[in-house]
């Protein structure tokens, strides 16, 4: 009789896998009607490729959520939330390429240019990242046409030199140097991984149409746990298995990157990255329980295996 009352004052507790198993379903759904194949085929089959190759889809949930949290709703925020799978997807496709990372498996599949050749890799990677801005564009709907221009806006400055291409120039400029500074191995990832993970939380704030204060708590949210991901990713590549990542593991060793284990051992990377998740969950304090799904996904960023 106890444990029946005690059930039934308890708040429910929040349940994570289920929330991104949801959410995935109705990203995965948007993303397969979000291209139709037209001539010419080839290269609406490369783009469909990469970008319906499955993945943790963690960008555009982070969107919704965010737009949800702040006021917004899902239909608001899923043309950016595909349009922020098909700038990461792009990024993705053009890393694996022979001059880049020249990797062979993505998501548990061979590369985009192993299928379709480097030249079709590159224009599917264009034709992605062209369509991203497209989709925001034409596909919004009931957010007022200024908060479309800033998202816009938003993942420009994201994808561009001061983003995700910054982040990369500097990372293919540090392989072979494992001796570059925590500062540097920082600007890369803060760069390369964390401002797209900013975008995604950033851009459904701004859709639901937040506060600037709203904004800018969520956006520090959004850098710690940029950095925490970057961490655990460095630590998996050590430590998981090749099917486990879906993709080869130990190339940042054998690239001899450096990475936050190189600098700091597993151990306080570990650390470090629990630190960041934890700062970020401290963020949302004033949210109360709408923001569990936020402090799900941080929590899920140090605990993942793959
Ligand atoms: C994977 O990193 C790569 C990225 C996170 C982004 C790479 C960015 C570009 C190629 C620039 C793309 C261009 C535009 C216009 C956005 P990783 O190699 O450390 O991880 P991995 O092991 O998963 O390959
Ligand atoms: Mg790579």
């Amino acid at each position: 009789m106890v444990q029946a009352d005690k059930k039934l004052t308890e708040p429910k507790k929040f349940d994570l896998n289920n929330y991104l198993k949801q959410k995935k379903v109705l990203v995965e759904q948007a993303l397969d009607s979000s291209i139709a194949i037209a001539r010419p085929e080839k290269i609406y089959e490369a783009m469909r490729y990469s970008l319906l190759a499955g993945g943790k889809r963690l960008r555009p949930i982070l969107c919704l959520a965010t737009c949800e949290l702040t006021g917004g709703t899902i239909e608001m925020a899923m043309p950016t939330a595909c349009a922020l799978e098909m700038i990461h997807t792009m990024s993705l496709i053009h890393d694996d390429l022979p001059s880049m990372d020249n990797d062979d498996f993505r998501r548990g599949k061979p590369t985009n240019h192993k299928v379709y050749g480097d030249d079709i890799a590159i224009l599917a990677g264009d034709g992605l990242l062209a369509y991203a801005f497209e989709y925001v564009a034409t596909q919004t709907q009931n957010v007022k046409a200024e908060n479309i221009i800033k998202v816009v806006a938003c993942l420009g400055h994201t994808v561009g030199a001061a983003g995700l291409v910054g982040g990369q120039v500097l990372d293919l400029e540090s392989e072979g140097k494992p001796d570059i500074t925590a500062e540097t191995l920082s600007f890369i990832h803060t760069h390369k991984t964390g401002a797209l993970l900013n975008a995604s939380v950033v851009s459904g704030a701004i859709l639901a149409d937040a506060q600037k204060a709203d904004i800018n708590r969520l956006s520090n949210y959004a850098q710690n746990i940029g950095l925490a991901f970057q961490i655990i990713d460095d630590i998996l590549d050590i430590t998981a298995t090749d099917e486990q990542l879906g993709k080869t593991a130990g190339k940042d060793l054998e690239a001899q990157k450096a990475t936050y284990p190189s600098l700091w051992g597993l151990e306080k990377s570990r650390f470090k990255a629990q630190e960041l998740v934890d700062s970020a969950i401290a963020e949302l304090s004033t949210y109360g329980a709408k923001a569990e799904p936020l402090r799900a996904v941080a929590k899920y960023i140090v605990t993942r295996d793959r």
